[in-house]
């Protein structure tokens, strides 16, 4: 039997993946340049219409690029993606631009 471990999730449904408190991968692109990184400080805001809240430093390229595009995306890392995430969270785009193939 084939199991099915990805289930759609209705949006305003979506705060339950983000209030046990995981890390979170913040993903953003503004034209041709895009990056992923870490970041503990995402909380839910509202249920109707689905909001959240990302708290990204100055300093990073993906706030950059949220800012440039107006535009970002979470995801929910599993446990697999443990040394990824670590990764994703303390390299910099800005420091190597070949972060994501790294
Ligand atoms: C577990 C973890 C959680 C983090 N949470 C945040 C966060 O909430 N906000 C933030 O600005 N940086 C956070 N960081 C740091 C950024 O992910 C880190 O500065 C990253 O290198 C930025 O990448 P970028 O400059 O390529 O965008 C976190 C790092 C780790 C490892």
């Amino acid at each position: 039997m084939t199991q099915s471990y990805i289930a759609p999730v209705e949006l305003e449904k979506a705060y339950r993946l983000l209030n046990h408190g995981p890390t979170v991968l913040v993903s953003a692109q503004h034209g041709d340049d895009h990056n992923v990184m870490a970041a503990a400080w995402a909380c839910a805001l509202e249920f109707k219409p689905a909001k959240v809240s990302v708290v990204l430093d100055k300093s990073t390229k993906t706030r950059q690029l949220v800012e440039q595009s107006g535009y970002f995306t979470l995801q929910v890392p599993c446990y697999a993606q443990l040394d990824l995430t670590h990764q994703l969270g303390t390299i910099s785009k800005l420091d190597d631009p070949q972060k994501l193939e790294h």
